[in-house]
């Protein structure tokens, strides 16, 4: 049997079927999110420009190297969007290097590991258990290149590594790679400190912005380009409002380092590297460069406006000590450690119509039945969503959750209030194209 027919046969769909329930399934996806609160920490949407660059025909186009030293021809426009792009990721992250070349932030994670480390070498970082991202432990990125990682103590009332003890650590283990950042982000990473300890043993210290990048573009949240890291990875998609992909930015100024972290993406992880999308992002930059600053602090606003609203409706919010939070993100639990109370609110939540996604908190140890939620807001910001709006979707929340609403009902509040947030805000013709719509 060929593939075609055993597809056909899989699926019981002719091919033309096939086609038609994709197509209809993405209509379905932008209905959900349209008419519901998209509110994964990790997740944003794009701007009627940018839409219209990944819409292009750069689609389907070719260009490995760098803007003017190319294998292939027909590059000149290409040329020019990339160097464009470039400086303007100089410019917004102030940043003396910037490749813009990554398909995604676990992609300028595994180039910066390429560049930086050798098969053997260690490397320190944030364990999955307290919120690091799978691409920093053996069954990821860091495991692909053989890196073998040892874990910061972490401090769990303030919610991020221990100083103290981490810096002993990067002292005794003296890694290769003094890698920080995590998945679960409130708040700035205490980074001078481990930066010292790590230039002290020759350790070349990698931020992992991927969740934060947009609000340390619009200077709210930490500097780590300032603050002591030599290289900064990240997703273009997650607070930075472009479309997938990512960023690969270094404060060095050393033209050698600059090659190697080149020839790290290109050709270290990637050959064609989606130049739509690289289009896209140079867009987003440059309205980033617009209305960046007051996207991102509408953001932190949001969050902590958010984080407030929950616990006076009478959730657990973590991090009361600390304000809850800094960045996007807000963490609530629901039950018992490893109860699996965060799987059951979030599913309760979407059958609202409110789309988040359940977490590992401090205690919990199973990935699959974790005891909280990680909500991010930078979407409903994005959509043009302010502080009052934050106390409705508390509300929302508290219907469903805590006063047992049956969430059909929540659904159609959900609904209504979303109606009056369908575009996108800090873009250019922010008008011209509803946000939840393809082209
Ligand atoms: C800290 C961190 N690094 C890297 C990544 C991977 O980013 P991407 O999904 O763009 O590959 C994530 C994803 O959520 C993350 O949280």
């Amino acid at each position: 049997m060929n593939l075609l027919c055993l597809v056909f046969f899989m699926s019981n769909r002719s091919p033309r079927e096939s086609v038609d329930a994709v197509l209809a399934a993405t209509k379905q996806s932008s209905r959900l999110y349209g008419h519901g609160l998209g509110m994964i920490a990790s997740e944003n949407i794009i701007s009627p420009n940018v839409k219209r660059a990944i819409n292009s025909d750069l689609h389907g186009r070719y260009a490995e190297g760098l803007p003017g030293k190319r294998y292939y021809q027909g590059c000149d426009d290409f040329d020019t969007i990339e160097g464009i792009g470039i400086d303007l990721a100089k410019k917004v992250f102030q940043a003396n290097f910037a490749n813009i070349q990554s398909t995604s932030g676990t992609v300028s994670n595994i180039g910066a590991l390429k560049a930086l480390a050798k098969p053997g070498d260690a490397i320190t970082a944030v364990s999955t258990a307290d919120g690091g991202h799978i691409s920093h432990a053996r069954m990821g990125a860091v495991g692909l290149r053989d890196l073998n990682v040892s874990t910061y103590p972490w401090d769990e009332e303030r919610m991020e590594p221990d100083i103290d003890g981490s810096c002993k650590l990067i002292r005794d283990v003296q890694p290769k790679i003094t890698l920080v950042g995590q998945s679960v982000f409130l708040f700035p990473t205490p980074l001078r400190e481990l930066a010292d300890a790590a230039h002290e043993v020759d350790s070349t210290v990698m931020y992992d912005g991927a969740h934060v990048l947009g609000l340390i573009a619009g200077g709210v949240f930490q500097d780590p380009l300032r603050e002591g890291a030599d290289v900064m990875t990240g997703s273009s998609h997650k607070t930075f409002p472009g479309p997938q992909g990512g960023f690969l930015l270094s404060s060095s100024e050393d033209e050698t380092f600059h090659r190697r972290l080149n020839n790290a993406m290109f050709p270290g992880v990637c050959s064609s590297y989606h130049l739509h999308h690289v289009a896209g992002k140079v867009v987003a930059l440059a309205e980033f460069e617009a209305f960046g600053q007051a996207y991102a602090s509408d953001i932190v606003r949001n969050a902590k406006a958010f984080a407030s609203s929950l616990a006076a409706e009478g959730f657990e919010v973590l991090a009361e000590s600390r304000g809850y939070t800094a960045s996007h993100q807000v963490l609530t639990r629901h039950g018992e450690i490893d109860s699996g109370a965060g799987a059951s609110a979030a599913k309760k939540l979407e059958d609202a119509g409110i789309i988040t996604n359940m977490n590992m908190l401090p205690g919990d140890t199973k990935a699959m039945s974790p005891s909280g939620l990680r909500l991010g807001v930078q979407e409903l910001t994005r959509v043009g969503m302010g502080v009052r709006e934050m106390n409705e979707v508390a509300s929302l929340y508290a219907r469903v959750l805590l006063h047992d609403e049956d969430p059909k009902t929540v659904r159609q509040d959900v609904q209504h209030l979303k109606s009056d947030f369908q575009h996108v805000h800090y873009c250019f013709d922010s008008e011209s194209l509803p946000a939840y719509e393809g082209m």
